[in-house]
C-alpha cells in the first residue's frame, strides 16, 4: 500500500510538539512492512534548508494555483533514507524561508499553500498514493482540495483520505473572505468550509475525508462533547460513524533506558536499583539537595493553561512544604515561566525550572524522577506519561483523553495499574494525587511493583500500526 504522510512537523528535521514525534514514528513503523511505501511531505522551512545535518535532493519546480495566485513550488527529498520511506520537502521561501515552523498573521495561506502544493505534486513526481492521512489544521485542506480540484483527473481518483485530529483546539479558522481569497474554492463548497462565521479549516476536513480519527480512544469520544470541542463537538457527533481513536506510541529505540546514550546511567527493569544513578546525577547538575530518599516529582511539558500548569500554580506554596522535589523543563506562557523562576529562587534545593526546550535536559529528566505530573485539562493523547513509563517514572494523571487510556490507577492491593490518577480538573485533587504518588514512593514493595508495571507496559507502535492498516483498508 503507498500512503502519503501529510503533517506540518516531523523530528528529526523539525518539532515543536508532539504532532513531530508521531509523524516521524507512525511513518517508520508503517515502512516496517515491507510492501509499504510511505512518503512524508514537510514544508522545507528555514531550519531545514540551514541545517548542514541533512543530505536533501532537488528533484523539480512547478506553479501551484492558489486563488488568484500562482507560486513557485520546489519538491525536494532527503537522501540516504530506507527505500520505502521517504521524505519530502515543499519549498517557497516566501512561505517557509522564516525563523519559526508557525506563528505568522499569513499561517492559513501558508499551510493551504502547502496543502495545495502536495496534491499537485504528485503529477510531477507521477506518484500516486493509495491513501492521503492528513494530519492537524494545517494539511486539512489536502482531503478538501483533492476532492474539489483533483476529482477530473483520473489518477487522482482512487485516493481515499484519513484526517487525525491531533488536538481540537487549533482548528485554522479565518475570516469568511479566505475561501475567495486564498483557497479559491468554487462557489457550491461553501458550505463545507464556513462554520460560525468563519472559514474553519479542520471543519471541512471532517466533512469530506473518507474517515477521521483522533489520537485516542477517550479523546474520540470527548470531543463529541462540548468542554472539549471547542466547538465542533456538533459536527462530530453528526461524523461519528466515520471517527475513530487509535492511540499513540513512542518510538521504543529512542526512548530505552537500556541504551539510551544521553543518559549517565543505563538500566533495564531489572535492574531499577541503578536507576538513582540517574537522580543523584540530575540532583548535582541543578543544584538541588542531593538524597536519594526524598520522590523527585518532574513535569516536562509546554507551560500552557491546558496542560494543567494553573493547577500547579494554585498549590505551589503547599507543594514547596511538601518533602518532595519538583523539575520543570518546558517554555510557554510567560507569567507561568516567571512563576517557576521565582519558586526555584525561594526552594533552590527543592525547585528547579529550566524554561528551556533541551532535549538532552529532557532525557536526563525522564531517567532521573521518580513521578512525571501531567494535569492536563484536555490531552487527546500525551507523550511524557508513555516516555515516562519507559523510564520507570511513575505519571500522576488527570483522567482525560490518552492519559485516561494508558494510565490506569494503580491498585495497592491487587498491585495492578500504572499510575496515580485523578478526576476532576482541581487543584486540591491534584495535590492529593502527589501526596498519593510521594506516599508509595516510601513503600518500597509497592513501588517497585508499580515502577515495574510501569517498565513493562508496551508502548510501542506494535498495535496503533495494525489499526492504522485496517483503517486504511477499510477505505480502499
Ligand atoms: C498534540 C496533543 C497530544 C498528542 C500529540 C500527538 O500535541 O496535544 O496530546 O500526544 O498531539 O498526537
Amino acid at each position: 500500500m503507498k500512503i502519503l504522510f501529510a503533517a506540518s512537523e516531523a523530528a528529526p528535521f523539525i518539532k515543536t510538539g508532539g504532532l513531530g514525534d508521531v509523524a516521524s514514528a507512525l511513518p517508520k513503523a508503517l515502512s516496517a512492512d515491507e510492501h509499504s511505501q510511505v512518503a512524508v511531505f514537510l514544508p522545507y522551512y528555514k531550519a531545514i534548508k540551514d541545517s548542514p545535518r541533512w543530505d536533501i535532493e532537488f528533484l523539480c519546480h512547478f506553479r501551484v494555483p492558489l486563488s488568484w495566485r500562482s507560486v513557485y513550488c520546489g519538491v525536494f527529498r532527503a537522501k540516504d533514507t530506507a527505500k520505502n520511506l521517504q521524505f519530502y520537502f515543499i519549498d517557497n521561501e516566501y512561505y517557509f524561508y522564516r525563523d519559526s515552523a508557525y506563528g505568522y498573521y499569513d499561517d492559513g495561506e501558508r499551510f493551504a499553500f502547502f496543502s495545495k502544493a502536495i496534491l499537485e505534486s504528485l503529477q510531477y513526481l507521477n506518484w500516486y498514493p493509495d491513501v492521503i492521512h492528513a494530519n492537524d489544521w494545517q494539511t486539512a485542506m489536502v482531503p478538501v482540495f483533492l476532492r474539489a480540484f483533483y476529482m477530473g483527473i483520473e489518477s487522482y481518483q482512487p485516493i481515499r483520505t484519513l484526517f487525525t485530529i491531533h488536538n481540537m483546539e487549533y482548528q485554522g479558522k479565518a475570516p469568511e473572505s479566505f475561501v475567495d481569497e486564498v483557497l479559491g474554492l468554487p462557489e457550491d463548497w461553501r458550505g463545507t468550509t464556513q462554520f460560525d462565521g468563519c472559514t474553519n479549516m479542520m471543519k471541512a476536513a471532517i466533512l469530506v475525508s473518507d474517515r477521521v480519527s483522533t489520537v485516542s480512544r477517550t479523546y474520540a469520544y470527548e470531543i463529541q462533547d462540548p468542554y472539549y470541542a471547542h466547538g465542533l463537538d456538533g459536527v462530530l457527533r453528526h461524523h461519528s460513524y466515520k471517527l475513530s481513536g487509535v492511540v499513540n506510541g513512542i518510538d521504543t529505540e529512542v526512548f530505552n533506558p537500556a541504551t539510551d546514550p544521553l543518559i549517565p546511567a543505563n538500566y533495564t527493569v531489572n535492574q531499577l536499583n541503578k536507576k538513582v544513578q540517574n537522580k543523584r546525577a540530575l540532583q548535582e547538575k541543578l543544584g538541588l539537595e542531593v538524597r536519594d530518599d526524598v520522590p523527585m516529582v518532574i513535569m516536562i511539558t509546554r507551560l500552557v493553561s491546558h496542560k494543567g500548569v494553573d493547577l500547579v500554580q494554585a498549590v505551589m506554596e503547599d507543594l514547596m512544604q511538601d518533602d518532595i522535589q519538583l523539575v520543570v523543563i518546558g517554555t510557554g506562557e510567560r507569567g507561568y515561566e516567571d512563576m517557576f523562576r521565582a519558586y526555584a529562587a525561594r526552594f533552590p534545593e527543592k525547585m528547579s525550572a529550566n524554561i528551556v526546550f533541551d532535549n538532552k535536559l529532557a532525557h536526563e529528566t525522564y531517567a532521573a524522577g521518580d513521578l512525571v505530573l501531567m494535569p492536563s485539562k484536555q490531552e487527546p493523547c500525551g507523550l511524557t506519561q508513555l516516555i515516562g513509563m519507559r523510564y520507570g517514572t511513575v505519571p500522576i494523571v488527570r483522567e482525560t483523553g490518552g492519559l485516561y487510556d494508558t494510565v490506569p490507577a494503580f491498585n495497592p492491593e491487587t498491585m495492578e495499574g500504572r499510575g496515580v490518577t485523578f478526576k476532576s480538573y482541581n487543584a486540591h485533587d491534584m495535590l492529593d494525587a502527589v501526596r498519593r504518588g510521594a506516599a508509595l514512593f516510601h513503600d518500597a514493595k509497592r513501588w517497585k511493583a508499580l515502577q515495574k508495571n510501569d517498565m513493562k507496559f508496551d508502548s510501542s507502535w506494535n498495535q496503533s500500526v495494525q489499526e492504522y492498516w485496517q483503517i486504511y483498508r477499510s477505505m480502499l
